[in-house]
Parts: C-alpha cells; structure tokens; sequence
C-alpha cells in the first residue's frame, strides 16, 4: 500500500490510474479536492477496491495519523500543492498554507509513523517528495541545463513555497533520517490537465474561437514533458532513487512558448479545423507575467545514469495524443470550466490588454 497526496489533480491522477494500471498495490489517495481537484479523472477506478479515496487536507494531523495506522502504507507520494504561478502572484497565501505548511505537518506525521515501524519496514519506507525546476530560476539562453546541484532561486510565490518544501523534505532526512527522496520536473502536459495551464488554455480557447494569450513577446522557454513519463520516472525513483538524493527530471523539448502555441493550433488545424481560418489567428501577445522566468531546461543525466529512466514521448507524439484527448473530452472540460474557473479567467486576463502576436 502506498499512500498518494494531491491524487485527484493532474499529475496526481494520471499517476494513480497509472500505479494501478501497472502494479499490484493498492493506493490511498489524499486530496482536499481544491478547484483543480478532480474525482472525475479517477471515475474509471469507482469499483476498484484497490484505490482508496479519502477526501482531506494534508494539513489535517489527526487525520494523517489515522491514515497512515489505518493503511500502514510503504509510501507516501506527496504531490498535493497549490500548483498555478499566475493563482501564486494574485493570492500567495494558499501557497505557503498547503504548499509549506502542508508538507511540513505530512512530513511530521510521516516521521512519527516511520519511528515506530519494526526495522525492516523502517528501512524500506519512503518518503517521494515531488517538486519542480521552478525552484532553480531562470536559465540564460546558452546557460547549462539545470542539475541537482544547481542553486536555489526562485522567483514566484509558487516557486518560493515549493523550494520551501524541498528544504523541509531535505532537512527533515539530514537531521531525523526520515528516507526522503525529492523529484524536481518540468513543465508537464497530457490528459487532465486543468485548462488554467498554457497547452490545456490554448486548446480550449482555440475551439471556443477566443483569444490564445501569450505573454511578453512569448520567447520564454520551457522544457515539455509528457505525464507518462513523468508518473514512470516517479514509480522509478520510488523503487529504485538512493535515499537522501534528488533526481531531475525534463523532456529535452525546449521550446518557446510562442511556438508551443503555434504547434498546438497547426494540429487542431488538422484534426478539427476551423472554417473560420487558422487557428494562428487567435493568437494574441498579452501584458507578461511578473517576474516571469526567461528559460528552463533540465539535466537529465543522473536519473538516466542510475535508474535507466528516459522519456519515450518525443514533444510530437505526445502533443498530438493530449490534442485528441481534449477533442474526445469535451464533457470533462465543459465540467471543469464551470463555478470559479470563469472567475479566475476574468480575473487573470482582465489588464492583459491584447495586442497582435
Ligand atoms: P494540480 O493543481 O493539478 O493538483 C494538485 C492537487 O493537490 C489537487 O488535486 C488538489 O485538490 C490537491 N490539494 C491542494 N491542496 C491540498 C491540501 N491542502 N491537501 C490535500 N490535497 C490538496 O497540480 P499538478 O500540476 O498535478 O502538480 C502536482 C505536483 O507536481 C505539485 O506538487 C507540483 O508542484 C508538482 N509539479 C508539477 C508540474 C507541472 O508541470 N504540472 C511540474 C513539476 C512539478
Ligand atoms: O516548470 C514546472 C512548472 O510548470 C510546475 O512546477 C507548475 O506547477 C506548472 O504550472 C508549470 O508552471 P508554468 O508557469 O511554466 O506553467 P504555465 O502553463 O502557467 O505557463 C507556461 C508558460 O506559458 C509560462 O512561460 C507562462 C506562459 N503562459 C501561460 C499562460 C497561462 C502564457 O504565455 N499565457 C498564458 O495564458
């Protein structure tokens, strides 16, 4: 049994259906269900008694300690966080709640459950904490690819509360032993991933014939990689990571977000075009995002080298595959941008003005 946090939002959930889908164990998966929280993504395993949902917040002590007796799970993979740098900027204060507070309270009902295991248990448990390249800043444009050794610097509350929590995880091994071992990934896309994020927002919008707001001049550059690989690299660093260590993880697809778009709207193009013309033509350059960071890009030689990890998606296959789903998807996005998505989006892009791209 493993025990899952943050297992109903968009890694999370792709992480479950895929831990269930290639194990034997069972998960309980811990998610508050926040606005990006989802049961709907995990309704394929309604009658699979090896998953096990249980709605609460990873701030919620009393509760954690009853999970983890009830369960006495061999792991926890903590991904539940408030995840969106735009949400970050207008409200920073739900991020050091659940992305420093939370971790801090999970890794102190972690710590309490290991101390008491029988030593061989005590040996085996583990302790995921997933985090991001956000962490790290920005990367000049001929700068290395980030490794595990890169400094800190972060620069949005979202990026500044997850190094926190990296610090925590980390600390909470050197000085209690607790056998943690961090993750930090780059930009993921695919299935289920809440339409607030630049590929799911430019999908949507494209098929409601909105505006594809781009901010800045769109020359920022991100690292894609597919949720598939990044739910395989989770279960290989959970098996297989060194106790203490970080692994990083990235797609080799540096990209800049203007051409991201383009590619999204040349695949529509293809698979549902619009008699209205080119998707291309929605494309719009909006008022940037403050502090925004200029690139990233992930060194992704150690996870390689020690756990034989690689992505098997190449940006191409792995696009065109989260386009589809979307098309065949319709109810699930109709569903998630009802309620509060509609205000956030007001909100957000109400001083963009729009200029042409
Ligand atoms: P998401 O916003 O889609 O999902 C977050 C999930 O956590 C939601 O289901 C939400 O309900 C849950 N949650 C929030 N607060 C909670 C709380 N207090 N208690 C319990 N559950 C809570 O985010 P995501 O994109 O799936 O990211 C998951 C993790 O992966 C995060 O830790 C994020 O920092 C990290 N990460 C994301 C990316 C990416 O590109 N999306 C890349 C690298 C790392
Ligand atoms: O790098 C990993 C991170 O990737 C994760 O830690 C975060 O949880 C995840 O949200 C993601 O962060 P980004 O800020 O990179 O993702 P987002 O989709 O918000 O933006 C991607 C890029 O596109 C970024 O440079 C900002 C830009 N963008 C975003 C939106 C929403 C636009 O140009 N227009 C938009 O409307």
């Amino acid at each position: 049994m493993i025990l899952v946090t943050g297992g109903a939002g968009f890694i999370g959930s792709n992480f479950v259906l895929d831990w269930i889908a290639s194990t034997d164990e069972p998960v309980v998966n811990l998610d508050v269900l926040s606005y990006s929280g989802n049961l709907r993504n995990l309704a394929s395993l309604q009658r699979n008694a090896r998953h096990v949902f249980v709605h609460g917040d990873i701030r919620d002590r009393p509760l954690l300690d009853r999970l983890l007796a009830d369960h006495q799970p061999r792991a926890i993979v903590h991904l539940a966080a408030e995840s969106h740098v735009d949400r970050s900027i207008h409200g920073p204060g739900a991020f050091l709640h659940t992305n420093v507070e939370g971790s801090f309270v999970l890794l102190e009902a972690a710590r309490a459950h290991w101390s008491g295991l029988a030593a061989g248990r005590r040996e085996s448990f583990r302790f995921l904490h997933v985090s991001t390249d956000e962490v790290f800043g920005s990367l000049e444009p001929e700068a290395p690819a980030f490794t595990e050794t890169h400094a800190y610097d972060p620069s949005s509350p979202y990026a500044a509360s997850k190094a926190a929590s990296d610090h925590l995880a980390r600390a909470w091994h050197r000085t209690y032993d607790l056998p943690v071992v961090t993750s930090n990934c780059s930009n993921n896309y695919g299935p289920y991933h809440f339409p607030e994020k630049l590929i799911p927002l430019t999908i949507v919008n494209a098929l409601a014939g909105e505006a594809l707001p781009v901010y800045g001049d769109g020359l920022q550059i991100r690292d894609w990689l597919h949720v598939g690989d990044h739910c395989r690299a989770l279960r290989a660093v959970l098996e297989r990571g060194r106790v203490g260590e970080t692994y990083n993880i990235g797609g080799g697809n540096e990209l800049a977000n203007i051409d991201t778009v383009r590619r999204v709207c040349a695949l529509l193009d293809e698979l549902q075009p619009d008699p209205a013309g080119p998707y291309e033509r929605l494309i719009r350059l909006v008022a940037d995002r403050p502090g925004h960071d200029r690139r990233y890009a992930i060194d992704t030689r150690k996870i390689e080298r020690e756990l034989g990890w690689r992505p098997t998606e190449t940006f191409e296959t792995g696009l065109r595959k989260t386009v589809q789903w979307y098309l065949a998807h319709a109810d699930w996005v109709r569903e998630v941008q009802s309620g509060s998505y509609r205000d956030w989006v007001a909100q957000n892009y109400a001083t963009r003005t729009p200029g042409p791209a």
